[in-house]
């Protein structure tokens, strides 16, 4: 870690209170010129920190950067393998994460940016992601001798940690639709797209990709018009802490459940969250968008669907409607 890392993961665990030069300079044992520079340089990133004559500095209780420190100081042990790099833009965390995986890099290695320019969506889609409103993650998991069927659970695992996550930051109730967006009031808040490599030679998953997006504000221009009646955020105000907090905490949540291996807990807690058990819906990915009734959710995560012939079929993927009422 360098000087300003330093720097900021002190602030960061201390906001609000006052460091001078001189003590920066003795706890880090650097000079008085380089803490100034530091500082300097984390305040052109837009950090708000108070400069005031014979008190030194302070970063302001309600600074919201994503930053590793800033997620650091949450993390529990169970998220000791995590390595976190932030970055402020690139293309899609889950593209650079594929690309680390494929070079070697270790289970743990996560990547948060504050933007993405091509934030990439489930079947093909783009997932909107403007700067310094959402949290946009990439986690690597080389789990070992998983099925495809045992990695489709790594994203029920997320989507129950994403709405624990959520009402552990904040006030709001949140729900699932199938198969894995996160909806506040009727709001899609967070969406998740997991890719897997897998082991041609033992059909084992190689490595998982699971991506996270998360609207944590409205965006400041707004959402674009096709999104305005769907998408959401977690938050209507500004809150202290609010993106590095809530992304830790889904990371604590989400490896508590990787590690402890409990999917068919999991899958309960899924069920419990469903936002279209009980409802009429439209499944829309078919030739035919066909209308059927979503009767329950398996421990595998397939939905299973009534249709009006009485027929009955369980869905492993897809995308369905339902009427949010
Ligand atoms: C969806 O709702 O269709 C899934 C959206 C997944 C978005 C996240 S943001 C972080 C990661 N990087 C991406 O390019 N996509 C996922």
């Amino acid at each position: 870690m360098g000087t300003k890392e330093k720097i900021l993961a002190l602030f960061e665990e201390n906001k609000g209170i006052y460091f001078s030069g001189e003590d920066i300079a003795e706890k880090l044992s650097v000079s008085r010129t380089a803490v100034w520079k530091a500082v300097k340089s984390l305040q052109s990133e837009g950090y708000s920190i108070d400069a005031v004559r014979n008190k030194g500095y302070s970063l302001s209780a309600n600074t919201d950067i994503l930053s590793a420190q800033g997620i650091k100081k949450y993390l529990t042990l169970v998220c000791s393998e995590i390595e976190l790099t932030v970055v402020s833009t690139v293309d899609s965390t889950n593209v650079a994460v594929r690309e680390k995986a494929a070079s070697g890099a270790a289970e743990g290695y996560t990547l948060l940016a504050n933007n993405q320019t091509k934030g990439k969506g489930r079947i093909g889609r783009s997932f909107f992601s403007p700067a310094d409103t959402g949290i946009y993650m990439s986690l690597l998991l080389r789990p070992h001798n998983y099925s495809a069927q045992q990695a489709s659970k790594l994203t029920t695992m997320a989507a129950v940690a994403a709405c624990e996550a959520i009402e552990a930051v904040s006030d709001k109730k949140a729900l699932i639709k199938w198969v894995n967006d996160i909806f506040i009031d009727g709001k899609k808040v967070s969406g998740i797209l997991t890719e897997a490599s897998f082991n041609l030679e033992n059909g084992f998953v190689d490595y998982v990709v699971l991506g996270i997006g998360i609207n944590v504000y409205l965006p400041k221009g707004g959402f674009p018009s096709e999104l305005n009646n769907i998408a959401g955020a977690v938050f209507n105000k500004s809150v202290s802490d609010g993106k590095n907090h809530l992304a830790a905490e889904f990371l604590n949540r989400f490896m508590g459940y990787y590690h402890s291996r409990e999917s068919s807990n999991c899958a309960e807690k899924y069920r419990n969250r469903s936002l279209v058990i009980g409802k009429e819906i439209q499944i829309i990915s078919k030739a035919n968008p066909t209308t059927a009734v979503a009767v329950d959710i398996d421990d595998d995560c397939r939905l299973i669907v009534k249709y009006e012939d009485g027929k009955i079929e369980r869905l492993s993927s897809g995308e369905i409607s339902v009427r949010l009422t």
